[in-house]
């Protein structure tokens, strides 16, 4: 059951009914302005960090599920109703929510009223713009009451949940003109305000929240839009909102617009006062003037669009599979931009108050967006190495306004090191850009400890080879990929975190996932020791890598599979001899990819095994048999009931890697089969069964052990998007860039006959023709109608235009 569609044409996602089984969101702003908001207008705003700088309230874990937003309540002679359904739920005669690049519309028609909606984040300010367009399509004139409202959050999102004895008394408020501005704080230590103005006298206003609502009564039945009369309230502490009451005549057949504006200002301390008491609003007035009109919103939306058709065109493809290019062209690179923005910080799974940036996370999302914001990817990996350890070692998690690295999480999830080799090497891949190797980064963030990135990432290499256990594998630390994997943990304290706490001291615990990773890592880590002119690291990688790849056949495979992990006892995880969790994913994907196994068969007997015991029609589950009871051994992943998240959850970001895997063997058909039962577009036919948005991934979906096998949870900020797009774009249709050429070794399933790819890479745009004859045949490409010898294009002078035809 689907509850919208796609329009391909103006990539968006069209929502038909309000009642979808989840909030299905989207997210506004590109730059330092964000906000997230879902098909009924549910959601909240903040300026760079969701944290601290919050200008609207959300209330997680609400009921009715998503209350609030920016809500408009239209009072149509005595009736009372929302354009966006929620929060009063009256019918409607028709809804339509498009989410679209940037931009959200909700239209709802009541009795011949039509009110549409249009939010935006416009490039280059740090405001939510709501058009608010009203028709009348009834023979009769009609007169319209328009009643808006936000609630400010008092700015940091934690504390305004939890210090309601200061809180409640903050809050101050002024208005002037037509505006509400939110100036709690501003009398002592910060220089900025929020604002909410509209382009209209108002006819009243209010700015209390109980003066709005009325004893007892929640956002589906505030008193003030159903009395139609505002109270011109002045909040003086509670709760500070912010609404507009606006009366509207319209003849029929007339149409009229009114510009909100949701901003955030700044003011320099020694400009912060216009008089005495009374905030400076000339930055506020600068940005309402600029949106007095509704053409400026016109203009401001085909800005957005110019701006992500300008980014999304680095890649498109068209092929006979629609569902395949509107994840390639638009909502697979769109979510690996939005991951690239947030991190892990706001969604609806995310509070935005939790945790900063993730190394590894980071990382990995990078691969995501490199080719779409090359220089921010670079900047990005220099941010990330400041945070490293001298030792090579990585905090977990940095904060993304200090960008320091966070004491309160630490460092000691052995894996991180080594996700900067990857990154750094997708973007010099991607760009040829060496210079970023010779760019002087501190340890820590200290300005006394520096280094080249080169050195940064020589240190990343060593620090596994300087932490080998027993059987020469990676020691795992606190946990490898796998947070939830604490093999050194043995937590039994309730509630405590299974990442922070102390774990015990030992030197067994060793991880055959992140044996594969380094294998994997070698390959990029040599191409940058000899983009860096270092000869002796270019061999000392090769040799350590295949090194490790013999320890990982000796001592890492299980007979038909490759092994998870031996635990803190020196025992087996992921091995036949377990009762459960006897086969894992991680290491199967890792290690195929890496290469490990593909000369002597290994490869594909761990893939066979992927398929005969993790492969079902929601998706490969994360490991067989799940864990149904705790193991303080093994740790947070036997926390989850099972099927539930790293207990045999389909764990979306790991599934890619078989992907990849698959078609290092060559077998298109499995590759894209695993790659399609987990790509939203895909997923969409069954909606009612995934609920979380059809256009976007999810971290987990529930696997076959769970009651609610086949539900997506946590969609949006998950480097599932990213490894995804890695795995149809470079490995599907197998176009990456490496270091001498960009490889066009497509492996693509039977139906794909015919696919068109625009690839723009260092400069140059590449017309690749694609014609799948299913020969199984090894593939032919021509480059401007020569023949090649291999799949690798020579890089092409920027300007030019190659065009490439591949026969597979
Ligand atoms: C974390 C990742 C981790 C994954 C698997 C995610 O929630 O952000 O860093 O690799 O879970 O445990």
């Amino acid at each position: 059951m689907r509850f919208g569609h796609f329009d391909d044409a103006a990539r968006e996602y069209v929502i038909s009914t309000p009642e979808t089984p989840h909030p299905w969101i989207n997210y506004l702003g590109a730059e330092e302005f964000f906000g997230l908001i879902s098909h009924t207008g549910g959601g909240y705003c903040f300026h760079r960090d969701a944290r601290l700088r919050r200008l609207t309230r959300y209330r997680y874990n609400g009921l009715p599920t998503d209350g609030g937003g920016r809500c408009f309540y239209l009072n149509d002679g005595g009736e009372v109703w929302c354009p966006t359904w929620a929060p009063v739920r009256a019918p409607l005669d028709r809804y339509e929510c498009r989410h679209g690049l940037g931009y959200t519309m909700i239209a709802g028609e009541r009795d011949g009223l039509t009110a549409e909606i249009l939010y935006l984040v416009p490039l280059g300010t740090n405001a939510e713009v709501h058009r608010l367009r009203l028709r009348n399509r009834s023979g009769r004139r009609r007169e319209v009451q328009v009643f808006s409202l936000i609630e400010f959050c008092l700015w940091d999102a934690l504390d305004d949940q939890t210090n309601y004895q200061r809180n409640l008394s903050l809050g101050e408020v002024e208005v002037a003109g037509s505006t509400v501005y939110h100036v709690t704080e501003y009398r002592e230590r910060r220089n900025h305000y929020a604002f909410y103005g509209v382009n209209a006298p108002p006819a009243g206003y209010d700015t209390d929240r109980d003066a709005f609502f009325g004893p007892g009564r929640g956002w589906d039945h505030p008193e003030v839009p159903f009395a139609g009369a505002a109270r011109n309230s002045r909040a003086s502490g509670w709760a500070p909102i912010a609404s507009h009451q606006v009366e509207v005549s319209l003849a029929p057949g007339q149409e009229t617009d009114l510009v909100f504006v949701l901003g955030y200002a700044e003011n320099p301390p020694e400009e912060k006062w216009e008089a005495p008491g009374v905030a400076n609003k000339a930055p506020a007035r600068a940005l309402l003037a600029r949106f007095a009109d509704s053409a400026a919103v016109d203009e401001a939306r085909a800005g957005l669009k110019a701006y992500w058709e300008g980014l999304l065109g680095t890649c498109r493809m068209r092929s006979n599979d629609p569902r395949v290019d509107r994840m390639v062209n638009t909502w697979n690179p769109y979510q690996c931009m939005v991951t690239f923005n947030l991190s892990r910080s706001a969604s609806y799974f995310e509070s935005g108050i939790g945790r900063g940036m993730g190394f590894r996370d980071s990382c990995q999302d990078l691969l995501g967006f490199v080719h779409l914001v090359p220089k921010r990817a670079r900047e990005r990996i220099l941010d990330i190495a400041a945070t490293q350890f001298p030792d090579g070692s990585a905090y977990h998690q940095y904060q993304p306004l200090t960008k320091r690295g966070n004491h309160d999480v630490g460092s000691g999830f052995n894996d991180d090191p080594l996700w900067l080799i990857t990154a750094a090497g997708a973007y010099v891949r991607e760009t040829g850009d060496h210079s970023i190797l010779e760019e002087t980064v501190p340890f820590d963030n200290d300005p006394n400890d520096t280094a080249t990135l080169f050195e940064h990432l020589r240190r990343s290499f060593h620090f596994t080879l300087e932490n080998l256990g027993p059987h020469g594998l990676p020691l795992i630390g606190r946990a490898d990929w796998n947070d939830c994997l604490n093999l050194n943990c043995f937590s039994t304290t309730p509630g405590e975190s299974f990442q922070t706490t102390q774990n015990r001291a030992g030197r067994t615990a060793e991880s055959v996932f992140i044996a594969g990773l380094f294998v994997h890592a070698a390959a990029d880590y040599t191409g940058l020791a000899r983009a860096a002119g270092k000869p002796e690291e270019v061999e000392l990688g090769a040799s350590a890598a295949a090194r490790m790849a013999a320890a990982v056949a000796d001592h890492g495979w299980d007979g038909e599979w490759f092994l998870r992990a031996y635990d803190y006892f020196g025992d087996k995880v992921g091995s036949r001899e377990c009762a459960q969790g006897q086969v894992f994913i991680e290491p199967q994907g890792m290690c195929v990819m890496a290469g490990i196994g593909l000369a002597d068969g290994r490869a594909a007997r761990a893939l066979d095994t992927v398929r005969a015991r993790l492969d079902t029609p929601h998706g490969l589950v994360l490991h067989q048999p799940a864990y149904t009871r705790y193991h303080p051994e093994l740790g947070e992943i036997t926390s989850y009931p099972p099927g539930y998240k790293e207990n045999a959850g389909v764990f979306c970001h790991t599934n890619p890697w078989v992907v990849i895997a698959e078609t290092r063997l060559g077998r298109g058909e499995r590759a894209f089969e695993y790659w399609s039962k987990i790509a939203p577009a895909f997923r969409e036919e069954f909606s009612e069964v995934h609920r979380l948005e059809p256009y976007v991934y999810a971290q987990m979906i529930a696997g076959r052990d769970a009651p609610r096998y086949g539900e997506a949870k946590n969609s949006w900020l998950t480097g599932s998007a990213a490894w995804n797009l890695v795995a149809i774009n470079q490995h599907i249709l197998g176009i990456r860039p490496e270091w001498e050429g960009l490889r066009v070794a497509p492996c693509l399933p039977a139906h794909l006959a015919e696919v068109e790819v625009e690839r723009r890479c260092r400069g140059a745009a590449y017309r690749i023709d694609i014609v799948n004859c299913g020969t199984g045949a090894a593939p032919q490409v021509t480059v401007d109608g020569h023949l090649l010898e291999g799949t690798l294009v020579p890089y092409a002078a920027p300007g030019a235009v190659v065009a490439v035809r591949v026969e597979v």
